[in-house]
């Protein structure tokens, strides 16, 4: 199998830079989260790079709801970039990592009055997503004293080849204004008094291994800047989105670069924005594509069955990898301490978890298995820990962070006491 170059099989085990994974599991147990921040930093430095020799005005933002891990917003934020930010909660992540307000956007179709006073108050621009928001972010600058910075995030009604859970700018989706209105939408922020438009986004999916999607969209974008330089509105950056995908079938899939990305979507930008006479910043927002495959989840067997089918009991589930159950997303897996014997026996991999839909992969052939056996489950990094849970009362699983020959815990893994930390005795119970 095709394998990333930080991740690579040594005397037959699997090795994450440096690093075997069965010694990792020795020190820190099962299940395990183990990132490459040197991975992370040259996913961000291909984009970088293939942006910036196009267009001189790029901004990276990396979608911060993929990994929200302090240790990889910080090394992100130590190579210039900004975030994408959906929730007040990833707002202080990303502050807290030592990213500048001014590289952050606060993304979102359903954002509280707490959210809005928190964006105005730390000085984050904001993508609106409709004109109730609008007045009500006009409202809260006026409360603060301040002029709040905009971009309207376009419905631009494309449809996208991907999981129709994680497709966005669908004409049906509930992201966004119809592209039709944003004209109307730019015409009332100019008459806000507290607030100021200078972007336009868009987000249209997730997990698109096509260019024309980005293409489509860019010329959707352009299109619209073009209406509005007309009317007035000062447009300071683009930002189209994030969406690039990656093989998660490693020999099969195509497997798009930002290099690609940069070299397909870029010249249609720089045509539209020539029309429109303006040289606005441009902005993307990748998430999956920086993270994803900078990842391992390492989980041990904890029995093996032939019933109808073989399952081997892993001590991992979808409440630390949902993707599998979600979106029917395919991880590719391998044997970490036996990473080099013959695949001869196919097995259904299934987590811990009360429920028949617990499963982590599907009929995959394996070197036959035993209880302690050490599985990888590859392309973790994005989506993954971020969206664990506690079900079933389990504590959430350690994440190790390595670069070069280091390595270190970035976050600890959580205990029964974290489980009940939170609740409370009611006074009638005492
Ligand atoms: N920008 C916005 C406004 C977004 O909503 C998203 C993702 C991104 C950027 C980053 O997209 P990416 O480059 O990662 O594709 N949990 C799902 C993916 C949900 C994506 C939500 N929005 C999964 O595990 O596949």
């Amino acid at each position: 199998m095709k394998l990333p170059g930080h991740l690579f099989i040594k005397d037959g085990h699997l090795h994450i830079e440096g690093h075997d994974c069965c010694d990792l599991v020795k020190k820190y147990g099962t299940p395990l989260y183990v990132t490459s921040e040197d991975r992370v930093c040259g996913q961000y430095r291909s984009y970088q790079k293939a942006l910036s020799k196009r267009y001189n005005k790029v901004q990276v933002l990396f979608a911060a709801k993929a990994n929200g891990n302090l240790a990889v917003l910080r090394a992100l934020a130590g190579l210039g970039a900004g975030a994408d930010i959906f929730s007040s909660g990833e707002l202080h992540l990303a502050l807290e990592a030592g990213m500048p307000a001014e590289k952050l956007l606060f993304n979102g179709s359903s954002k509280s009055p707490g959210d809005l006073s928190l964006a105005v108050r730390k000085g984050v621009k904001v993508s609106v997503d409709s004109l109730d928001e609008l007045r009500q972010l006009d409202a809260a600058a006026e409360a603060a004293g301040k002029v709040a910075e905009i971009a309207f995030r376009v419905n631009p009604a494309l449809d996208v080849p991907t999981h129709p859970k994680i497709a966005t700018g669908l004409a049906t989706s509930k992201f966004g204004i119809p592209h039709k209105e944003i004209p109307a939408a730019y015409r009332e922020a100019l008459a806000c008094k507290n607030i100021r438009p200078v972007g336009l986004h868009c987000h249209i999916g997730s997990q698109i291994l096509d260019f024309e999607p980005f293409i489509r969209a860019t010329g959707v974008m352009v299109r619209i800047a073009k209406d509005l330089t007309d009317m007035g509105v000062n447009l300071e950056f683009i930002d189209l989105g994030g969406g690039l995908g990656i093989p998660y079938h490693h020999d099969t899939d195509p497997a798009p670069t930002p290099e690609e990305y940069a070299a397909r979507v870029v010249p249609v930008f720089k045509a539209g924005i020539e029309a429109c006479g303006i040289t606005p910043e441009l902005w993307v927002e990748p998430g999956r594509s920086l993270v994803a495959d900078s990842t391992v989840l390492l989980t041990r067997v904890n029995s093996v069955k032939a019933a109808h089918k073989r399952f081997a009991n892993v001590d991992a589930g979808f409440n630390l990898l949902i993707r599998p159950a979600m979106y029917d997303a395919y991880h590719e897996v391998i044997i970490a301490n036996r990473a080099d014997t013959k695949e001869t026996t196919g097995y259904t991999i299934t987590g811990p978890i009360c429920e028949s839909g617990d499963i982590l992969a599907h009929d995959r052939k394996l070197p036959p298995l035993a209880a302690g056996d050490i599985i990888a489950v590859l392309d973790a990094g994005a989506y993954g820990f971020a969206m664990s849970s506690q079900y079933n009362s389990r504590p959430r699983c350690a994440e190790v962070l390595v670069r070069g020959d280091r390595e270190s815990l970035m976050r600890r893994e959580e205990t029964i006491h974290d489980l009940c930390a939170t609740m409370e005795r009611p006074p009638w119970q005492r």
